[in-house]
């Protein structure tokens, strides 16, 4: 599909995938039958975003709070989650995309934990579109992780700079425009700090029937947005 051509596009745009055990349920599946085809769609996005050339997309996939669900279930997702990254990879090389992995990974499965920090590392150099996974990722945790290593240093008082150079999302735009799919409205603790001046977009519609045309309809909305930055 064509998208419509935009005026103004995000330089940073992130998404909170949500709905798959929803849209799962729906279709009286099991919820992993959801994670599967919202991996499609994850991958679809990432084509979508960098075939428009938008320089940074960030998504939500795995946060702090999703290690408290059934074991089958974080068991599963572990499996897609590493298969998926690492069977995307060399696509994601011929489209130049960098990887970068934001979270507390060493609470990961040691094997899961190697293979996504090689996928990380062979993309690493790349200078296209900068793809940021949030996985075992938390708001809250990201900036007290900050904070303990600024504390480590021995700093008193610190600057946002500073700060800002302590989170996983060092060296990248804080985000313009967030979605989060599944009509739920909350941010979940995904970019607590760097969220200050984001749209946002939400939608009902569930993550694995989230395709271009409704990432094109967000975009749509984001082009009518007068941004003002608190001014
Ligand atoms: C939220 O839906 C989604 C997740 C917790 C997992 C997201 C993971 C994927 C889309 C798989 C692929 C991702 C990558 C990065 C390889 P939910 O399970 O909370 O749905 P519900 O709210 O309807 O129960």
């Amino acid at each position: 599909m064509e998208h419509p051509g935009f005026k103004t596009l995000p330089t940073h745009i992130a998404m909170i995938m949500d709905g798959n055990g929803r849209w799962a349920k729906k279709r009286l599946l099991p919820r992993t039958a959801g994670h599967k085809v919202g991996l499609d769609t994850f991958v679809e996005m990432v084509d979508a975003c960098s075939d428009l050339g938008i320089p940074y997309m960030t998504v939500y996939a795995f946060s702090s709070e999703n290690w408290n669900r059934e074991k089958t279930e974080v068991d599963a997702l572990m499996s897609l989650m590493e298969s998926g990254i690492r069977r995307y990879t060399p696509e994601m090389h011929r489209k130049n995309i960098r990887l970068h992995l934001m979270g507390d990974l060493s609470r990961f499965p040691e094997k899961e934990r190697t293979s996504l920090l090689a996928c990380e590392e062979e993309l690493s150099q790349h200078t296209g579109m900068t793809l940021s996974i949030c996985l075992s990722y938390g708001g809250r945790q990201e900036i007290l992780h900050a904070v303990n290593e600024l504390l480590a240093e021995g700093k008193k008082e610190v600057t946002a700079e500073e700060l800002e150079q302590h989170l996983y999302s060092a060296g990248l735009p804080d985000p313009d425009l967030i979605i989060r799919t599944s009509g739920e409205y909350r941010i979940s603790n995904f970019l607590l700090w760097q969220s200050a001046y984001a749209e946002y977009y939400f939608t009902d519609v569930y993550w694995p029937d989230f395709k271009k045309e409704e990432l094109y309809k967000a975009l749509s909305s984001f082009e009518t947005r007068k941004r003002r930055f608190g001014k």
